[in-house]
């Protein structure tokens, strides 16, 4: 039998502190013209004390899996994209499965940091086409708050706090390959000999801390344009269709300008990027999912509708996916 991957449902969650620039430009030497023309981010949300990864993680899973309308009886698979897992050990989605009171099946982390909800992603596709499980969640969740240098202003006011999930469901493909719903190709590439543009300074074998975050951003920001679109164009080329010519163009969201380079590198129409970025920051995993629920949410993203999806981040990892809604 022929297996293809359904997008059956999509949720976010984002915690309710809003942290704005002004707020942040009281504690480092920054304002919200400079965030605002560098970034587009006017504000980000912050997990309360107390508030842990998993807990984001359960209610967009919950969110995607009444989107989908399916139970937790349903699902066999839990993969959580996160940098940022409650403990070392065990995984945050084992976690997450206890929490959703999902008792079959596996559950178990990807760590791609920003790239991580599209390696999930397509770690879920091979397994559902694969016939190994039928319906999974995956899930990016993060509180990057808690290993960013608040005092370091390069980084610190680029990154916020949320959870994404969607709901994917092994089906049969019947008919055409680009015609048909759900996910039809990805791309995920890895070069570990740039991991020093995006890491953190800590690790459990070398400091026994979680560490902070650093990064060489203007260094990054050279690689994003050109890797991005290069992965958005082999994408294409497999499925044979033009990045142009996709319906919604749903990318990780690190930087107003990367999008915009992406776009006009790429002909995209403008007015066909889903952009969180200005009330989200950079969420890492999380931000491709949140931004897919939301334009689900408001009616944009329909059913049918061919959506290409990407994103980098540390490692240096990145890709991409083109999948039918
Ligand atoms: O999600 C993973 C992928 N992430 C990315 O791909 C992020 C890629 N990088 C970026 O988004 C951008 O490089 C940043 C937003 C991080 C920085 O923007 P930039 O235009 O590359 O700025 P820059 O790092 O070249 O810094 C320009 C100036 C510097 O001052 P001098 O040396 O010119 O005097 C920085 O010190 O801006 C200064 N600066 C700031 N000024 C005010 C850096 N951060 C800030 C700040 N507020 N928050």
């Amino acid at each position: 039998m022929n297996l293809r991957s359904l997008v059956a449902g999509s949720g976010g969650y984002l915690p309710r502190r809003v942290l704005t620039n002004d707020e942040i430009s009281k504690t480092v030497d920054t304002n919200d013209e400079w965030i605002r023309e560098r970034t587009g981010i006017r504000e980000r949300r912050i997990a309360a004390d107390g508030e842990l990864t998993s807990d984001l993680a359960v209610q967009a899973a919950e969110a995607a899996m009444s989107d989908a309308g399916v139970a937790a009886a349903d699902i066999d698979l839990i993969i959580v994209a996160t940098t940022t897992p409650d403990k070392t050990f065990p995984a945050t989605a084992a976690i997450v499965q206890a929490k959703l009171g999902v008792d079959k099946g596996a559950a178990f982390d990807v760590q791609a940091v920003c790239s991580g909800f599209l390696f999930a992603l397509t770690t879920a596709d091979n397994f559902l086409r694969a016939g190994a499980h039928k319906r999974a969640l995956v899930i990016g969740a993060e509180t990057f708050s808690r290993i960013v240098d608040w005092t370091d202003r390069a980084t610190c006011v680029l990154f916020g706090d949320g959870a994404g999930a969607v709901v994917l469901e092994a089906t049969e493909l019947n008919g055409d390959t680009l015609a048909a719903r759900g996910v039809i190709t990805t791309e995920i590439l890895t070069d570990g000999r740039l991991a020093n543009l995006l890491h953190v300074d800590g690790g459990v074998s070398s400091t026994g801390t979680a560490g902070h975050v650093r990064m060489q951003g203007n260094r990054l920001f050279r690689q994003a344009v050109e890797r991005i679109s290069s992965a958005m164009v082999t994408v294409g080329k497999r499925a044979g269709v033009a990045p142009s010519d996709v319906d919604w163009f749903v990318p990780h969201q690190a930087n107003e300008r990367i999008l915009n380079g992406v776009v006009e590198k790429l002909g995209l129409k403008r007015d066909r990027v889903v952009s969180t970025i200005a009330e989200q920051g950079n969420t890492s995993a999380a931000s491709i999912p949140l931004a897919y629920a939301a334009a689900r949410q408001d009616g944009r993203i329909k059913d049918g509708d061919l959506v290409m999806i990407e994103a980098l981040g540390g490692g240096l990892t990145w890709g991409a996916a083109l999948f039918r809604a």
